[in-house]
C-alpha cells in the first residue's frame, strides 16, 4: 500500500479508540461474572473480536449491538469445554489471559493462532500455572503455540516472583489465583499495567496492591457491570508523534486512558521538550481520561530504561520515530522484551527506519538512534506486526522526497482498523 507522504499543517481531532487491553479484559471478566455487562466504546479490532470469538467458543453468549458490547455472565462454572481448538488469531493478551481462565476450569482446550503467536514465549505463562496444579502444554514439547490447557478446579495457591515484567503474565496468574484454594502472592519485577487489578475490583471482588506485591484470595466470585472503555493511549501514541514531527501542526485526542501504568510515553514527551497538554481530566467509573494536545516542537533526545519501559513499552516504535527528529542521541534500553512482541521490534524498528534514512542502531536491549535525520522514501514491511505499520505512516508523512510502499499494511486492523482514515482526516 502507498503511504500518505509529506504532510505539513496536520489539524484536528481524533476520539481515540478503545483501549485494548481494557477491552479485552472487559469480556474476560464479564464472561466469569454472573449478571450482564455492558460495555461501551469497545474496541471492534481483531484482537478483541478474537476475545469474543474465544468466549463464545467457551459457551458465553456475547451480543454486538452498535452501542455497546453486552456479555451475559453465568459465573465460571457456566464455561464449557470447546468443541474444537480455540484460534486466538494475533493477540498475545488473549491466549496468555484465557490460559489462567482454563487452568481452574475442568475441562481441556487447545488454544492457537496465527505465524506470529506460534513464536511467541509461553513459558512465562505455563510454569507458574503448572505451578498452581494445571497441566498446559505447547506444540511438540515446546513453550509455543498451539497450547493445551487441561485445567483443574484443585488449584492451589502460590507465591511467585515474576521473571519479567509483563502484565499479561501476572494477570494469568491472577486469572488462576482466583480460582484456587487460598491466597496467591504475586510478586512484580518492576510495575506493569494494572487494568486486571482494577477489574478484579470493578467487578465485586478483592485484590491487595502494596507496590510490587500483589495477594489476592481464590474462590472469588464476579457480579456483571456497565462500563465505558476509555480511549488507547497505545493508540493515541501515533498522533501524538506525528503532531509533534510534522510541522505547523496541532492534534486533539479526545478520551484518552491516563492510567498512571500506561502514561510513560507522556514523561518521555516533556523530557524531550514536546509541546503537550493534558485538558478535561476527568474519572468515568474510576478510570482516568483525558484530552491529549499536541503540537510541532522542536525536541532532544533522551535515555530511555528502567521503571519507565512496561509504561511505554507498546509505544517505544513509534518513540523511536520521535527520537530520529530529536536533535542529539536517544538510547533506549532495559527493553528486550520488545524481541518477543509481534515480532521482534528491535530488529524491525531498526531495519524499516534505516531504510526510510534515520540513524539508528540495534543493542541487546533497545537501540540508540541519533538525530536529527531527515528521512526520504524508500520500500517497508510491517512484518505483520501492527504497531510497526503505524509508526511507518506516521513516519512517512514526515518524508519530503519519494514514496513509502508499505508492505502487510492490513496488520493495523488488529488494534486500530480506522487507522489509515483517522490519518488521512488531520491532513488538509
Ligand atoms: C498487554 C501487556 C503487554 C503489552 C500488550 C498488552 C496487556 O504485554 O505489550 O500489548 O494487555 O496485558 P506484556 O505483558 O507481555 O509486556
Amino acid at each position: 500500500m502507498k503511504l500518505v507522504t509529506n504532510k505539513n499543517n496536520l489539524k484536528g481531532t481524533i476520539k481515540v479508540p478503545g483501549d485494548k487491553s481494557m477491552s479485552h479484559r472487559s469480556i474476560m471478566f464479564g464472561s466469569i461474572a454472573e449478571g450482564t455487562t455492558r460495555i461501551k466504546h469497545f474496541l471492534r479490532a481483531d484482537d478483541c473480536m478474537s476475545t469474543i470469538a474465544a468466549f463464545r467458543a467457551l459457551g458465553v453468549e456475547i451480543e454486538e449491538t452498535p452501542e455497546e458490547i453486552i456479555v451475559y455472565g453465568k459465573g465460571w462454572d457456566a464455561l464449557k469445554a470447546p468443541t474444537e481448538a480455540i484460534d486466538i488469531g494475533n493477540s498475545g493478551t488473549t491466549i496468555r489471559l484465557l490460559m489462567g481462565i482454563l487452568a481452574g476450569r475442568d475441562f481441556e482446550s487447545t488454544l492457537f493462532g496465527d505465524e506470529s503467536i506460534a513464536k511467541r514465549p509461553m513459558n512465562r505463562v505455563m510454569l507458574p500455572l503448572n505451578q498452581m496444579g494445571a497441566h498446559c502444554v505447547g506444540s511438540h514439547e515446546t513453550e509455543f503455540p498451539p497450547v493445551t490447557v487441561r485445567g483443574t478446579t484443585s488449584l492451589h495457591p502460590i507465591s511467585y516472583q515474576m521473571p519479567v515484567s509483563s502484565a499479561q503474565v501476572k494477570s494469568a496468574i491472577l486469572f488462576a489465583a482466583l480460582q484456587a484454594d487460598g491466597e496467591t502472592t504475586i510478586i512484580e519485577k518492576k510495575k506493569t499495567r494494572d487494568h486486571s487489578e482494577h477489574m478484579i475490583r470493578q467487578f465485586g471482588g478483592e485484590i491487595f496492591v502494596d507496590d510490587l506485591t500483589i495477594k489476592v484470595k481464590g474462590k472469588q466470585k464476579f457480579t456483571g457491570q456497565t462500563m465505558t472503555v476509555p480511549g488507547d493511549i497505545s493508540s493515541a501514541a501515533f498522533f501524538i508523534v506525528a503532531g509533534l514531527i510534522a510541522s505547523n501542526s496541532q492534534i486533539c485526542l479526545t478520551n484518552v486512558g491516563l492510567n498512571p501504568t500506561r502514561t510513560g510515553i507522556i514523561d518521555v514527551v516533556e523530557q524531550m521538550g514536546g509541546k503537550l497538554t493534558i485538558s478535561d481530566a476527568s474519572r468515568d467509573t474510576g478510570k482516568l481520561a483525558g484530552t491529549i494536545t499536541v503540537e510541532t516542537s522542536q525536541l532532544k533526545g533522551v535515555e530511555i530504561g528502567g521503571d519507565l519501559i512496561p509504561r511505554l513499552i507498546d509505544e517505544l516504535p513509534v518513540i523511536a520515530l520521535l527520537a530520529t527528529q530529536a536533535e542529539g542521541i536517544t538510547i533506549i534500553k532495559d527493553a528486550a522484551e520488545l524481541k518477543v512482541k509481534e515480532t521482534n521490534r528491535i530488529d524491525a524498528v531498526v531495519r524499516e527506519l534505516t531504510t526510510l534514512g534515520a540513524k539508528i542502531e540495534a543493542t541487546d536491549d533497545g537501540m540508540i538512534i541519533y538525530g536529527k535525520t531527515k528521512l526520504h522514501g524508500g520500500k517497508v514491511t510491517s512484518y505483520g506486526d501492527h504497531r510497526i505499520g503505524m509508526m511507518l505512516q506516521v513516519a512517512a508523512l514526515i518524508i519530503d522526497d519519494g514514496e513509502v510502499e508499505l508492505e502487510k499494511a492490513e496488520a493495523v486492523s488488529v488494534s486500530y482498523p480506522e487507522f489509515f482514515k483517522d490519518i488521512v482526516s488531520l491532513c488538509n
